[in-house]
């Protein structure tokens, strides 16, 4: 479509009484500012980010994940505010559509809400219960007048609840016209964007207000902003995978992260936590367990289970107080209270109770290789670098620091001393 984009992220973000660019604090996994430029990059091929504060940070990390974005660095010291940030900005095509990077329920249907039309102007309105933190929309005969900001309003205006969303879509022609005449004579100060609708009100032009819900249009600029957006967006989130069939127990109280992803029927006891880019197939992920950038296919884990990044498991039995880090078993049973990182291990192979994979000599990882069929008693230590092959058997309570071979049994077990009555020698008899 051609549209162009323009996103304002060059603030500070004061409220939000933190070292991180507001911007950069995340939504379910993925940054605000990420959520904004995704609803952005379906609509358009024209985008234009402006940053100011920790400008090398907030780039840098925008490099990474995207291409074919242009920037634009505001002169704040000058020109502080939303208006501000929009000197100097030229964009491609004839309308520009501007949003705040504060923005990040926003969807490519809500932005295309307000390209709707020819209006020189769209802007978008919430009504709202609270409107506090917003500038308020003067409406008189049903026209939009001003936009006033919360610091400026008088009383009788601060009662208004019919407020600005932060997203407009102008004629360029004019943006390119009223950007430099704005001024700040204002409580704060700055260069408000917001002046923009005044101008072409005085001028004649059409406003046309887009109503909109706080549910995709809600600026987060603290952390309690930020806790609300979150619990609506994760609302989204479990409502889009329950009706593509992931069966969730009270999903108010699991979390899943935008990058995960599930095929077939899965199901999620509460309190789970799905992070990062998970993958889950046809799995049972049971009360309190945490998944983070695991794959899980055919398999269930827990109650409190963990599985961390490249932990990639099939056909598998992952039982309470497991944790297994990059490491792919396939077709294992680990039913309770074991560790196991930098490992592979082969079908039938069955993980005692409290067993680890020594994986660390403070200075590197090293990897374990377990084969199939092999049993591995309770309260092993598995010393890496080991390979154990196929149809072995680990004696309980071995410490194992030699490769296995195959139909082994490997024990090592301090001989046993008994020693008669030592209880009541020691203690006394009562
Ligand atoms: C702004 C609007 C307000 C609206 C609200 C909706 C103005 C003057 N006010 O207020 O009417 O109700 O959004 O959420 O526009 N930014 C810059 N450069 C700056 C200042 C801000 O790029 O100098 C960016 C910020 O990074 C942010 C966005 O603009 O992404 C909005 O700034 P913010 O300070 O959050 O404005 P609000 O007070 O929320
Ligand atoms: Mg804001």
């Amino acid at each position: 479509m051609s549209i162009s984009v323009v996103i304002l992220a060059a603030g500070k973000g004061s409220r939000m009484k933190s070292t991180t660019p507001k911007v950069l604090h995340e939504i379910s996994g993925k940054a605000m500012l990420f959520h904004a430029i995704d609803a952005a990059q379906k609509i358009s091929d024209d985008i234009t980010i402006i940053l100011y504060h920790q400008a090398t940070r907030v780039q840098e990390h925008i490099e990474q994940e995207y291409k074919n974005i242009n920037f634009h660095i505001q002169e704040a010291e000058k020109f502080p505010g939303t208006g501000g940030a929009m000197k100097g900005v030229k964009t491609k095509y004839k309308k520009t559509l501007i949003l705040n990077g504060d923005m990040p329920l926003i969807t490519q249907e809500s932005l295309l809400a307000l390209t709707k039309g020819d209006a020189d102007i769209n802007m978008s309105v919430i009504k709202l219960l609270n409107p506090s933190g917003y500038g308020r929309v003067i409406i008189a005969n049903q026209k939009v007048q001003e936009i006033v900001e919360e610091k400026d309003c008088n009383q009788t205006q601060k009662d208004i609840k019919t407020v600005n969303a932060g997203i407009y879509c102008v004629n360029s022609n004019l943006l390119n016209r009223y950007i430099p005449k704005i001024g700040n004579n204002n409580a704060q100060k700055e260069y408000y964007l917001t002046d923009i609708i005044k101008m072409a009100v005085d001028e004649n032009l059409t406003v046309t207000p887009i109503y909109v819900e706080e549910t995709e249009f809600k600026g987060v600029n603290s952390k309690l902003d930020l806790s609300i957006a979150e619990e609506i967006m994760q609302q989204r989130i479990k409502e889009k995978w329950m009706n593509q069939g992931v069966s969730m127990r009270l999903p108010t109280t699991i979390y899943i992260d935008i990058r995960a992803n599930f095929k077939g029927e899965c199901i999620l006891e509460n309190g789970v936590t799905i992070l990062g880019k998970s993958y889950l197939e046809n799995s049972h992920i049971k009360t309190h367990s945490v998944i983070e950038d695991a794959t899980i296919i055919n398999s269930d884990v827990g109650p409190i289970g963990r599985l961390r990044p490249l932990a990639h498991i099939t056909d598998t039995h992952i039982g309470n107080f497991v944790e297994v880090k990059k490491s792919t078993l396939n077709g294992v049973k680990a039913g309770h209270l074991a560790y196991i990182g930098d490992a592979s291990i082969e079908r039938g192979s069955n993980i005692g109770a409290g067993v680890i994979t020594c994986n660390y000599d403070g200075k590197k990882k090293y990897q374990t290789t377990i084969g199939k069929n092999v049993f591995v008693g309770s309260d092993t230590q598995l010393i890496a670098p080991l390979t154990i092959e196929d149809d072995v058997i680990i004696a309980a309570g071995t410490t194992l620091a030699k490769n296995v071979k195959q139909g082994e049994l490997a024990i090592s077990r301090p001989p046993l001393k008994r020693i008669s009555n030592f209880f009541y020698k020691f203690f006394g008899k009562s």
